[in-house]
């Protein structure tokens, strides 16, 4: 039967190996007891160097294995080791593996001591000087080391279901290819989905799909021998008739059963892969899903996390997958720059993702050894994820290589050969290379702020037969912190409404995958020196930054109403306000100035006009108020026009209509510069006067759904935003989430809050990283771990100040 029994617990850790400890009469109990998943060095925040995790150093882990077991194979599974390992079975070398981003599995039936404990010890090496992808060039971004992701052993019936790829399609076709153990011979399989049967044979010694038999009929009586101990492989097509298709927007999912079982009815194995039906295919004109055009909207992700570099458990994982689907209201994600956790991409699979996934690697290609590996981990990636329908593209170059015709036919190879279904792209920064790909994939970073937002297809590929699809825009062309000035995280945001709209455009670009999620930490060679590459929509701790409200007010789930401005006009140069946006999902949004109703604003299409829910720019700060002043209708127009110019960009800066405007009231309504002055200071209201507190309320559908109230703080407080606040221990500990802000009273993050915050956990649970942080532009957050005990715990945060303190309650459980 297909049961994992996971070895995440009971582990001890040793940093630094030397020789012998492989040997099963080390004292490893001597070691440091940790819980898989692992990183081999916990770091700060930024200010570390990434030597600290690059050493060789040494795991170890005990377990059982009953006599029953004896006639078994049992399967031993490390689901991602960075960046090499050994595994050594009670001191036997059962095998080894060279990538920190595919799973090894090794069938150590031979090895084990049955009815006793035995004993695994890896010798993992993190460091970055060896031959393998993505070593041997710079890296950006860091690439840590441990046991970071699940261990588990599957003990399987010799006769069993090796390995069982599906694809389903929009006309509700499904294909299964197939392989069982030789062993399996003679045995029923019966394949169904949702309890119905597709299909039932009895396999036998030498079944081949359809090519594969033809080509060996002929000297099939000379093989016989050999077949009888080779893998039985089928390639078999079923259809149900109207399927529930996959989608991100909808998206359903099956699952296939195969049932091995011997003419008594007694069931050898038992596997289910769940898949979807849908079609995914990029065509000249762009992307087609499910038969339909379609627009790929997506970020970039690594798998990085504070502190703990790679090393975290199923929920974090899923929590992205949240944040990316429900918060950021994307429809995609390109898993930068490498295969990630496979409980990442479940959550793609359930709650909606389109997937570019690819090989590990960066700039660099070297020499013929490395090559292999990276063939290697084609294959790899390839066999261990093709069962995930969210993933609809491989990328199988070196992210922003050369070309290299002679290697990449061998990737495409690969891929192709080992999942016939999907097309295949890979990661370009130059134009006009060669593609050898089904889709150019390029990473357009032209916008620079006063130009276009994308190059155009046929500027980029000649290839314009085939898909193109933009894989990065954005990062270093505009690196934004969340604690930056107003003006620049304003920018930050409207260069990816640029990028974003002209994206949409031009009809021929499948989509496109903005650079990047979430901060980073990185080498020396990258970032802005404190070791952080600030190119996220959002912080280290998934806190949206200001860019993060142009990809959420397109989707329609949650309402949206943000401001890209405290309206402090302190803040700017010359205290003039320039410009301010809404960003909004709603259908109109209505602006009060000390709740005087000033203007509904609409989404105004001349600046984005190809964007859902533009960002809606404010041009009036008067309303009506002006009719007090008993002008002539043109008169108050030209006041207006005037008043909200001057509060943007300053009396030095009017534009040559305002100028004549101005001259006219003088000249003809005797208006003096005393008078507007007052009339400045009365509806504008700005330096000098006192500060005024707005009000803004989005509506849809004609009701209210969200408020936002811009005032000067008064009273700051912390909020305390968990992913979950139930913690289940399940395949390991368990982790949450937590995003911490500084608001005022009004709810609004206090964007330049940088002081210490203080963080203690009591009961059974503990925090990942420090229990003192500093918020950075009013947000941080930590992680509160399981720790093996069911239960309760408490989160406390203080400020430093002694001013505002949150707690939150976690329940502990743990899962059989
Ligand atoms: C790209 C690269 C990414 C990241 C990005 C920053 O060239 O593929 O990994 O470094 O630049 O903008």
């Amino acid at each position: 039967m297909e049961q994992r029994i996971y070895l995440n617990n009971g582990w001890y850790f040793s940093d630094a190996y030397h020789a012998g400890m492989e040997k099963t009469d080390y004292r490893y109990e001597e070691e440091t007891p940790v819980r898989i998943p692992h990183t081999v060095a916990v770091t700060p925040l930024h200010y570390f160097d990434e030597h600290e995790y690059q050493k060789i150093s040494a795991y170890f882990k005990t377990f059982n294995v009953p006599a029953a077991w004896m006639d078994k194979d049992v399967y031993l599974t490390f689901d991602g080791v960075a960046h090499s390992c050994v595994v050594y079975i009670n001191g036997k070398v059962a095998g080894e593996h060279f990538c920190g981003y595919t799973a090894l599995t090794l069938n150590i039936k031979d090895l084990l001591d049955y009815g006793h404990e035995n004993l695994i010890m890896v010798r993992v090496n993190s460091r970055e000087d060896q031959n393998i992808p993505p070593f041997g060039f710079v890296i950006d971004y860091m690439t840590y080391g441990g046991i970071y992701r699940d261990v588990y052993l599957e003990v399987k019936d010799p006769a069993h279901v090796e390995d069982a790829y599906v694809s389903g399609d929009m006309d509700g076709r499904i294909r299964l290819d197939f392989t069982a153990t030789a062993a399996a011979a003679g045995k029923k399989l019966t394949v169904s989905v949702g309890g119905v049967t597709l299909g039932e044979e009895i396999l036998q010694t030498g079944n081949k799909s359809g090519e594969d038999a033809a080509g060996d009929q002929a000297d099939n009586a000379k093989n016989q021998a050999d077949t009888a101990k080779e893998p039985i492989h089928l390639l078999r097509e079923y259809a149900i008739s109207s399927p529930l298709l996959w989608s991100p927007e909808v998206p359903n999912l099956y699952t296939i059963k195969m049932t091995l079982e011997d003419e008594f009815g007694v069931v050898s194995d038992e596997k289910e892969v769940r898949f979807g039906f849908r079609t995914a295919v990029f065509k000249e004109d762009g992307f087609y899903l499910n038969g339909e055009k379609y627009k790929i909207r997506g970020l970039n992700r690594h798998q990085s996390y504070p502190y703990v570099g790679y090393a975290m458990p199923k929920n974090p994982q899923r929590n992205d997958v949240y944040l990316l689907k429900k918060e950021l209201g994307l429809n995609a994600v390109r898993t930068s720059h490498y295969p990630q956790s496979h409980h990442f991409l479940e959550a793609c699979d359930e709650m909606g993702l389109l997937v570019f996934t690819e090989i590990p690697g960066w700039q660099h290609i070297g020499d013929e050894t490395w090559k292999l590996k990276a063939i290697k981990n084609t294959e790899d990636m390839v066999l261990q994820y093709r069962n995930h329908p969210s993933i609809i593209l491989w990328g199988v170059r070196i992210n922003e290589s050369v070309d290299d015709d002679d290697f990449y036919k061998r990737t495409n190879e690969a891929a192709h050969r080992l999942d016939p279904v999907r097309q295949t792209g890979g990661v370009r920064c130059y134009k006009k290379m060669s593609l050898l790909e089904d889709v150019y994939t390029y990473n357009d970073f032209v916008h620079s702020g006063d130009n276009q937002g994308c190059d155009t297809k046929k500027s980029v590929t000649s290839d314009t037969n085939k898909g193109y699809l933009i894989s990065e825009y954005m990062g270093h062309m505009f690196p934004t912190k969340a604690f930056d000035w107003e003006e620049k995280r304003l920018e930050d945001a409207i260069r990816h409404a640029r990028v974003l709209n002209d994206v949409a455009k031009n009809d021929d670009i499948a989509g496109s995958f903005g650079w990047c999620m979430f901060d980073y930490n990185t080498h020396k060679d990258f970032g802005s020196g404190d070791r952080i590459c600030y190119h996220g929509v959002m912080d280290m701790f998934r806190n949206p930054k200001m860019a993060a409200y142009v990809y959420a007010e397109m989707q329609d789930a949650v309402p949206v109403l943000a401001l890209s401005s405290t309206m402090d006009i302190g803040e700017h140069h010359g205290c003039n306000r320039n410009e301010t946006y809404i960003f909004t999902n709603a259908d109109s949004v209505k602006m009060y100035k000390n709740d005087n109703f000033i203007k509904e604003y609409v989404h105004d299409n001349k600046q984005f006009s190809h964007l859902k829910n533009p960002p809606i720019k404010i041009d009036d700060y008067i309303g009506d108020a002006l009719k007090a002043e008993k002008m002539t209708p043109a008169q108050e127009r030209d006041v207006k026009i005037i008043l909200n110019e001057v509060a943007k960009f300053g009396l030095y800066q009017m534009t040559t209509g305002s100028k004549l405007k101005a001259a006219k009231l003088m000249t003809f309504h005797h208006m003096s510069m005393t008078d507007a002055v007052e009339l400045y200071n009365k509806y504008i209201g700005d330096w000098g006067g006192a500060s005024v507190s707005y009000r803004f309320e989005a509506i849809k559908d004609g009701k209210v759904v969200k408020t936002l109230r811009i005032a000067p703080m008064t009273q700051m407080h912390l909020e305390v935003e968990c992913d979950r606040v139930v913690l289940k221990e399940i395949e390991s500990y368990d982790v949450a989430c937590v995003r911490i802000r500084a608001l005022d009273e009004n709810g609004n993050t206090l964007c330049y809050y940088n002081d210490p915050v203080m963080l203690s956990v009591e009961g059974n649970a503990e925090l990942i990283g420090p229990s003192v942080i500093g918020l950075s532009g009013g947000r941080g957050g930590t992680y509160i771990k399981s720790v093996g005990k069911a239960g309760n715990a408490k989160l406390t945060v203080s400020d430093v100040n002694g001013r505002a303190t949150a707690d939150v309650e976690f329940k502990i459980q743990l899962e059989p």
